[in-house]
């Protein structure tokens, strides 16, 4: 039997002000193996379930386990930050040191390992990201997609056992997200990911879950399938391949 993670119960999230709570009784459980993608309308309340799941925001009601234990005090949604590594929507919310170094590091440091070691795991995965030579660079100076790989970077260097991934390919050009469905699928770790990029979630997660009405919602399969398309390189022969086979996520 597959493992819950992760599991809400009944939650009803809310923030004042804006009436109806976001999420209402909502149940969902993130067990380990899984490869969710989440779906839904902009304010649907995806964001804000992947935030009550890591203890960011408080449930008016309900709960949330870990690993069959309920969790609810700081000090133990902190244990489970420590297995979890969660992707925030905006690189700015997440990246909070002066250098690329210093921020990939940070993890690492927090996790007990020395500043040598800490400092060799953070050039390492920046490394596994394509981002060798950025570890001097400010993180302030970066540009937008460069902000989301660091923060990706901060997150994989952890080594976690489940990912939570909130829009990971916003604002990353074709080839960059290319590698990044790429390095997902090469993961093999538990991850749940929003995306309103359908093409990306249909080649990285292997489930799908919606939030409609303050509940989440099971989504069919996604079917993989041609249709027309036009783009720059429209004029050239190219081969786009099957990102399904490439991915090797979705057999
Ligand atoms: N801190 C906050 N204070 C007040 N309202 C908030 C706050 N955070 C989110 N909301 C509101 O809660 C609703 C759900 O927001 P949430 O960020 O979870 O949506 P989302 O599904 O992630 O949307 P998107 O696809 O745009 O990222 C929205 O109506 C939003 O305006
Ligand atoms: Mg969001």
């Amino acid at each position: 039997m597959t493992e819950a993670l992760i599991e809400l119960r009944g939650v009803r999230a809310a923030y004042p002000g804006r009436g109806e709570p976001v999420l209402d009784g909502c149940d969902f459980v993130f067990s380990e193996g899984d490869k969710i993608g989440l779906l839904g309308p902009n304010g649907s309340g995806k964001t804000t379930l992947l935030h009550v799941m890591m203890g960011l925001l408080a449930p008016a009601c309900g709960e949330v386990l870990f690993m069959g234990r309920r969790v609810a005090t700081e000090k133990e949604f902190r244990q489970v930050r420590l297995q979890v590594g969660m992707l925030l929507q905006n690189a700015d919310d997440q990246l909070f040191f002066p250098t690329v170094l210093d921020d990939v590091a940070f993890g690492p440091l927090n996790q007990g390992l020395s500043p040598s070691r800490a400092r060799d795991a953070a050039v390492q995965t920046l490394e596994s990201l394509g981002l060798a030579g950025f570890e001097n660079r400010l993180t302030h100076r970066l540009s937008g997609g460069e902000k989301k790989l660091v923060s990706l970077a901060a997150v994989l260097v952890m080594q976690p056992r489940a990912l939570l991934l909130d829009e990971p390919t916003n604002g990353l050009d074709p080839e960059t997200r290319e590698r990044l469905v790429g390095i997902l699928a090469g993961l093999d770790r538990s991850s749940l990911i929003i995306s309103h990029d359908w093409d990306f979630l249909a080649c990285a997660a292997r489930s799908f879950r919606s939030i409609r009405h303050g509940h989440v919602h099971v989504e069919p399969p996604a079917i993989v399938h041609a249709h027309y398309h036009r783009h720059p390189l429209g004029g050239e022969a190219h081969d786009h391949g099957d990102p399904v086979a490439r991915s090797g996520v979705n057999d």
